[in-house]
């Protein structure tokens, strides 16, 4: 079968690899349909993720069709349209125990610490996979795991119905975000640098978009809140300049939820925190949001609406990675598509 690897920095090959077999009771094979390039995979590309080691077959973001199960697979049938939930767990960590097992100890994410889902055939165990209604489109089903990524982001900083909620940046994630907020009732202002992409965010039902270059956020913020600030800020920016600005926008009792990787510090007072008794949460990848996102996907409550912006089959991969990295204005979330 054919693979995508990255065999090191800046150096992507189709590589012919085994099929994998089934070798647990609870293992299903699956024939993947659509995977997903996300950031991160450029970064593992790019030879600049802390956390992969390479070579590394990428993909996180994938959609597929059930071809054989084990024999202790009961949740699961043969011809079950699925998407795969990228992470491994031991269960028994501090983190397992509190119902966090994305930050497990010995967390494994597929196609970061492990080999991923950009190949022709995988193998799973069951539980890292969710059944979805047949009769949706690959194209759409592919985007559950970015989703969970919102999803999880909108929990850990605990939306609720009438809430205002700041999101800095409408990339591909910010949106994601912007959905999930939107479908727990939300009042959501969006920023970014782009008028495309905040004309994306008002299409994906953002209440209010603000040009960060051009505008005054914290102006905005006070305007639309009348002086008290969001009740939630979620930066999905992720520089130490929008972390700051978090803590200045953000309405006392509320909260603030970073995603992002940068090691460089932000410079951060803890009265702004004490007084306002602001909670700072990281949200990284997800927990438990898959049942929640599938849901929402088989109800048609969830729909990419123009996420998805380019396909590209498997055999012209590298003009997809090269693309995705060319033309950032262009790409919200490129799919490669396989037979
Ligand atoms: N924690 C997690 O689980 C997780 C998962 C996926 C992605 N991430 C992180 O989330 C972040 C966003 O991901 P993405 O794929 O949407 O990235 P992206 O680069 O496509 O989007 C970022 C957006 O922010 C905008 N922007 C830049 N500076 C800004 C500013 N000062 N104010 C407002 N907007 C600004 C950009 O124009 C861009 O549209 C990345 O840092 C990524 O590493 C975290
Ligand atoms: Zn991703
Ligand atoms: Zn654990």
């Amino acid at each position: 079968m054919k693979a995508v690897q990255v065999r090191k920095a800046r150096d992507l090959v189709l590589q012919e690899m085994d099929k994998p077999k089934i070798s647990n009771s609870t293992d299903v094979l699956v024939k993947v349909k659509r995977v997903g390039i996300c950031g991160s995979d450029m970064h593992i590309y790019h030879g600049t993720n802390p956390l992969a080691t390479l070579p590394r077959v990428v993909g996180h973001e994938v959609a597929g069709e059930v071809e054989e199960i084990g024999q202790g697979v009961t949740g699961i049938k043969v011809g079950d349209h699925v998407v795969i939930e990228p992470i491994k767990y031991c269960g028994k960590c501090y983190a397992c125990r509190k119902g966090r097992q994305n930050v497990c100890e010995t967390l494994s994410v597929f196609g970061v610490h492990e080999d991923g889902g950009m190949r022709e055939w995988c193998v799973l165990p069951e539980k890292q996979l969710h059944v979805v209604d047949p009769d949706l489109a690959w194209d759409e089903i592919v985007l559950a795991e970015p989703y969970t990524i919102g999803a999880q982001a909108v929990w850990r900083g605990d939306v609720e119905e009438g809430d205002t909620v700041l999101i800095q940046g409408a990339g591909p994630i910010g949106v994601c975000i912007l959905k999930m907020a939107k479908l727990q009732g939300a009042s959501v202002m969006i920023t970014d640098l782009s008028d495309e992409r905040l004309k994306f965010a008002e299409e994906c039902g953002a209440d209010i978009t603000v040009h960060a270059g051009n505008e005054d956020v914290r102006q905005r913020v006070e305007e639309w809140t009348k002086g008290e600030g969001a009740n939630v800020v979620i930066d999905a920016v992720c520089l130490p300049m929008t972390f700051e600005l978090s803590f200045e926008v953000v309405s006392t009792a509320g909260s603030i939820v970073v995603l992002g990787f940068d090691e460089r510090p932000a410079s951060i007072s803890q009265l702004p925190i004490t007084k306002k008794e602001v909670s700072v949460k990281g949200s990284r990848l997800q927990t438990n949001q898959f049942p929640k996102v599938v849901k929402l996907l088989n109800e048609g409550r969830l729909r990419h609406e123009g996420l998805v912006t380019h396909t590209f089959s498997l055999d012209d991969v590298q003009e997809a990675f090269d693309f995705v990295e060319s033309h950032p204005e262009q790409v919200r979330k490129a799919i490669i598509v396989f037979n």
